[in-house]
């Protein structure tokens, strides 16, 4: 599964990235107007450092105006990926982008027949919004396995499933279980996926441990006994 990071913040994307394990940036209108609203230049810099899909969104809301700002936004680099909201307009925009070339991301979906429709009109990725269903008390997971299954049914539609609206760790294994193609998340969450208290209580005994033996630097150790071998 591909994770992308969920914001607008240059830092978050610098720190994730030098872990190795990011493979794109998603932004919405929302996250850039956190960070100041300086769109083009901020999608510049998201792509020169991550070198992969970065999703960067329209506000218009009619068919000619996203099809407008998606071929402007599209110029800015070739990992541009081009967000539009899953509306009539949207579909429309959409089919007009893709063929065009222009790679897009079909975002505020919210039911699995929205993102057959998306996928009908050549969208890359569809961004299923998980976190704002559980939010309301709906199964957010359900609607990812739903679409995962319909598109599997249709492997001709070559859409990807881009989970999104993750909350925590859970969201996350459950969109792999599920089999999204992708899962967006806050920096807050990539985080948390790898702290766990049974790790960091079992580490801390290992060293405890360690610290009573009579030579405990292993770097020394090794550079001890390869140099006495060296003559062999
Ligand atoms: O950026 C798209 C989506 O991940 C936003 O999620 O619900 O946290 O605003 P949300």
């Amino acid at each position: 599964m591909k994770f992308f990071l969920d914001t607008a913040n240059i830092e978050e994307i610098k720190q994730a990235h030098a872990w190795g394990v990011i493979d794109g940036v998603t932004t919405n209108p929302s996250l850039v107007a956190k960070e100041g609203g300086d769109l083009v230049e901020r999608i510049y810099q998201i792509c020169q450092i991550v070198e992969g899909p970065v999703s960067a969104e329209t506000v218009a809301t009619d068919w000619e105006g996203m099809v407008r700002e998606g071929r402007l936004l599209a110029q800015i680099s070739e990992h541009v990926v081009v967000k539009v909201p899953l509306t009539v307009d949207g579909i429309r925009a959409t089919r007009i982008l893709a063929d065009d070339g222009i790679d897009v991301n079909v975002t505020l979906c919210f039911q699995a027949a929205q993102a057959l429709v998306a996928a009908k009109a050549g969208a890359a990725y569809i961004s299923p919004f998980m976190g704002r269903l559980d939010d309301i008390s709906s199964d957010g997971t359900r609607l990812i396995e739903e679409i995962v299954q319909i598109y599997a049914n249709y492997p001709e539609l070559g859409t990807e499933v881009l989970a999104a609206s993750i909350r925590h760790p859970m969201h996350v294994t459950q969109t792999a279980l599920a089999g999204a193609d992708v899962c967006t998340l806050p920096f807050s969450t990539l985080r948390k996926l790898v702290n766990h208290p049974l790790t960091d209580s079992g580490l801390k005994s290992f060293l405890d441990d360690w610290a009573g033996v009579p030579d405990p630097d292993v770097a020394g150790q090794v550079e001890r006994w390869l140099a006495a071998r060296s003559g062999d």
